[in-house]
């Protein structure tokens, strides 16, 4: 018989392995476990979810051979292991990212609890992931409990705020609380005077004539046992606020401003209460006296819904004071204030869960200087262009006191403010105090500024930078990009680009923030998917904005210049249409989402088809946009140095969309249609050379005009060398200079390194002198301007400081510079060919893929190039280096033989010498 005593140490000793083993497996487990897009798992309404994780383990060549998914109803059977939704069983495949759930069918409401395991290459299992989870919006119209609620007779251009309330009371034991709610325009819900969520904006921007978000909210810590309140804030955002140039004249709708609110309780014993927008519910104006998108948004705060007593409603102060004419609540009520809500038939309405992340404050700054340039003008400057608000603090007020904030992206000599290249957007907030030496807080509720300045008037004393703090908003998306170099121009225009995107992905790709414009101009979108694919964890915006476009697609099959469609007629133009195809099929290449191509399929096609078929090249058959008297062609190469002829753009992108076309007819097994447009491709291609090709040069002669066929492949494979010197003599005859507008300036530098010119895209990237980047930069550029001369140009007209389209240049420090592209979608394979040029010495990329994260960094060290890359778990990677005549590679003291190596997952250290 074993003693006592070493039973028991065998017993610590064997619980011991157990738990280190499990340690281990726990640390081996897949981590960053993912729900379709990885940022909305609250109030989805994705009925075929997809998820994805990445493998933990390191270890050098680590893949995944197989998975096991498990999906539960409760964590506490998930603990169990007790998968009654869904177990996966033991899968063999790697495919670890945008895996189907096939469970049973989801319900609404319901939470999913999700983990996962995995199979590494020796069949070693990786132990259980943590949980994660989901939960299902509204499945089904028929749950709507709600009506669409507003206040009749409130319309206008743009119509007045209102103020919706709901007083109710909650038993004890609550245990869950769930709001789904939407506006026509925008809404912001407050419970007992604290805001629900973090979104604005809310509920973004779709084509409000067919369809608007639902957001879902988790509201169970807001409430508390007993009376509580639910206040509704209405305003115009983008729906009836008025958009488009010449003051906004356009818009969804004129009012009344519509809520539709679903309060959903559940108690510890399984009862629920519906407390739901309708008839019941109170309604007045609210203390937003003004709010209009590009003018401002004005703010009486001694309107503000006093008292909590039974009736929660009492009318506003009475006021006096003729000055402001805010007099909306006094002795003899306006005939408008309805003390109870209408009703809205709304039935047309597709109302449908979010999509994509929420606009959200993603930074806050405090101004880097005030000056006062007028007595009682107070200017802030926060250093920095963006998109954003100004959260204003008054520490001592005075009662009636109206505080103005100008906002503007440049000053006059004299240190104001210049408005003048906002055209007729006032872009101006106005606050009312509503106290007297009390503090007061203000922040706007429905709009944004394209702002770097401020100019406050009226504050009540003299503000410091406590006192107008700028926040930046945009959709938040998370940064997954990284890029630094020795040249610090090269770092200043990736700043400018980086703070461009951020300044104009509001809720939609916009062309700028600040103007009367902000607009989601197609041209802009297709110019800058690719860098923001770079950059951000965008995937969502993008497949969000494809159903944009689709959304608003003519029955003829041709899209708006502008989506949501808004302010311009269609058929949309050569460059501008594209979007159609280049922003689902860029998004698909470094996402992998193949969802976004079968989405919209149909609306790429239909595009293609509108062109193929409206082919105004009588003699060729190809496309071309014309005006009826054929003297406008489109947009074209859209404010460029030098203009090339707009005609062959046309033909250029039709080559082009039929080719993505074909691209995804195949991922989506459609071999026959992929086939088609392929062929149809290069019979317009034909044709192409036949009408535009002319003594080697192509029509125009201009870089744009050589660069566009020697980027979609229309070029004859012999001559493309020969259009590429085109493209670098013209460059060098302008003093290494480009010439090129929105359009072919994302072709310049990629095609002079195809084509051996490295060293010339270099000396055109850094150059300081006009037109270039760096002369922005130099010139005190933040943001990305949108002409090259806009520090030249008249002030008063088309003349922003913060639109992307110039931005597409850093796609070429990603590509090339660190060399890093997907070649199967989504990274999971690679290549990595850095492009290093004579003067630069150091590049730094990091990029969090869907797998782990890739880094290419180089640098320049005692004769030698250094190359250290990591290429994540579950991918491959192609290595081509950069070797000159005479130097050869090695890795990690191995040689390596010339042309391709391919790299299994790790971190390796390469010297070129
Ligand atoms: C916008 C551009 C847009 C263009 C169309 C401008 O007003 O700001 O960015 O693409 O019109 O040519």
């Amino acid at each position: 018989m074993i003693p006592y005593s070493l039973r028991l140490s065998r017993w610590l000793l064997l619980g011991c392995c157990l738990f280190v083993s499990e340690l281990l497996q726990a640390q081996n487990a897949p981590q960053k476990l993912r729900f379709e897009y990885g940022d909305i798992r609250l109030g989805t309404g994705v009925t075929q979810p997809r998820l994805s994780w990445q493998l933990a383990n390191t270890h050098p060549g680590v893949r995944q051979t197989a998975y096991q998914i498990l999906v539960a109803s409760s964590p506490e059977k998930l603990a169990q292991n007790e998968a009654d939704l869904w177990d996966s069983g033991k899968v063999k495949t790697s495919q670890s990212v945008y895996v189907d759930y096939q469970g049973k069918s989801l319900e609404s409401r319901q939470r999913y609890f999700w983990k996962v395991q995995t199979w590494d290459e020796k069949g070693t299992a990786s132990g259980w992931s943590s949980a994660d989870w989901w939960e299902m919006g509204l499945l089904d119209k028929k749950e709507w409990k709600a009506d669409w609620i507003g206040m009749a007779g409130i319309i206008g251009e743009p119509p007045r705020s209102t103020q919706a309330r709901k007083d109710f009371s909650v038993k004890n034991n609550l245990v869950k609380a769930r709001i789904y709610a939407t506006g026509l325009g925008d809404y912001v819900l407050k419970i007992n005077n604290q805001k629900v969520g973090d979104q604005l904006l809310a509920p973004g921007w779709t084509d409000y004539l067919k369809k608007v978000y639902y957001q879902t909210y988790d509201v169970t810590s807001l409430l508390k046992s007993g009376e509580n309140q639910l206040d509704a804030f209405l305003g115009n955002g983008w729906w009836s606020g008025g958009l488009g140039w010449g003051g906004g004249f356009h818009r969804y709708s004129q009012g009344p401003l519509r809520l539709l609110c679903q309060l959903e309780l559940t108690y510890a014993d399984g009862s629920t209460e519906v407390i739901a927008s309708n008839k019941d519910w109170k309604i007045r104006l609210s203390p937003v006296i003004y709010d209009a998108m590009y003018h401002g948004e004005h703010y009486d705060a001694r309107l503000e819904a006093k008292g909590t007593d039974a009736d929660g409603w009492v009318t506003p102060v009475v006021l006096n004071d003729a000055k402001n004419q805010t007099t909306l609540f006094g002795p003899n009520k306006d005939p408008n204030v309805g003390e109870k809500a209408d009703i809205f038939d709304m039935k047309k309405m597709e109302v449908v869960a979010q999509e994509a992340p929420p606009i959200r404050v993603t930074e806050t700054k405090k101004a880097v200087t005030v000056t006062e340039p007028k007595p009682g003008h107070f200017v802030f400057d926060f250093g920095q262009n963006m998109a954003g608000i100004v959260h204003l603090s008054i520490p001592k007020a005075t009662y009636s006191q109206e505080v103005v904030l100008h906002f503007a992206e440049l000053l006059h000599e004299d240190g104001t403010v210049a408005q003048e290249n906002l055209r007729s957007a006032k872009s101006t907030d106005r606050y009312i105090c509503k106290s007297n030496g009390e503090a007061e807080e203000w922040e706007p509720m429905f709009l944004y500024h394209g702002f770097r300045y401020v100019e406050v008037v009226g504050f009540p004393g003299k503000p410091t930078v406590e006192n107008v703090v700028a926040k930046v908003i945009h959709t938040d998306f998370q940064p997954i990009g990284e890029f630094s170099a020795s040249e610090e121009i090269l770092n200043k225009i990736y700043s400018n680009a980086k703070w461009t995107l951020k300044s104009n992905a509001l809720s939609i790709p916009t062309d700028c923030p600040q103007r009367d414009e902000r607009l989601g101009w197609m041209g802009d979108a297709q110019i800058f998917v690719a860098s923001s694919c770079y950059l951000m964890d965008i995937n969502s915006f993008w497949a969000k904005y494809a159903r944009d476009i689709a959304d608003s697609q003519h029955p003829s099959g041709y899209v708006y210049d502008v989506n949501p469609k808004m302010v311009v007629g269609g058929p949309s133009k050569p460059a501008w249409g594209d979007a159609t195809l280049i922003v689902p099929w860029t998004t698909y290449e470094f996402f992998g989402d193949k969802r976004i191509l079968e989405k919209n399929y149909e609306s790429m096609k239909a595009w293609v088809e509108y062109m193929n078929t409206h082919t105004s090249t009588k003699k060729a058959g190809i496309y071309y946009f014309s005006d009826p008297d054929e003297k406008w062609f489109g947009y074209g190469d859209w404010v460029p140095v030098v203009a090339s002829p707009g005609k062959p753009i046309g033909g250029a992108y039709q080559i082009y969309s039929n080719t993505l076309l074909a691209k995804a007819a195949h991922v989506l097994g459609k071999t026959k249609e992929a086939e088609t447009y392929a062929a149809l491709a290069k019979q317009y291609t034909t044709k192409y050379n036949e009408l535009y090709f002319k003594d080697n040069n192509y029509e125009g002669k201009t870089q744009a005009a050589n660069l566009m066929p020697l980027s979609f492949g229309i070029v004859p494979e012999k001559l493309k060398p020969v259009i590429a010197k085109n493209v670098a003599d013209d460059v060098k005859a302008h003093q290494d200079h480009l010439t090129t507008g929105f359009i072919a300036s994302q072709q310049i530098l990629p095609r002079l390194t195809d084509y051996g010119y490295n060293d010339l895209a270099y000396k055109v990237a850094t150059q300081k002198t006009y037109p270039s980047w760096g002369y922005m930069a130099e010139n005190g550029a933040t943001t990305m301007w949108e002409l090259w001369n806009s520090d030249k140009e008249r002030p008063e007209g088309m003349n922003s400081r913060n639109h992307f389209a110039y931005g597409s240049v850093i796609e070429w420090y990603f590509r090339y510079l660190a060399g890093v592209e997907p070649i199967e979608p989504g990274f999971k394979t690679f290549r990595i060919a850095p492009k290093p040029p004579k003067g630069l010495n150091r590049v730094n990329f990091s990029y969090q893929s869907l797998y782990g994260p890739i880094v290419s960094n180089w640098e320049r060290k005692d004769g030698k190039l250094i190359l250290n890359v990591t290429i994540p778990p579950n991918t491959v990677a192609d290595l081509e280096l950069p070797l000159q005549a005479g130097q050869s590679a090695s890795l990690e003291g191995k040689k390596l033989k010339k042309g391709v190596s391919k790299l299994q997952p790790g971190s390796y250290q390469i010297l070129i010498q």
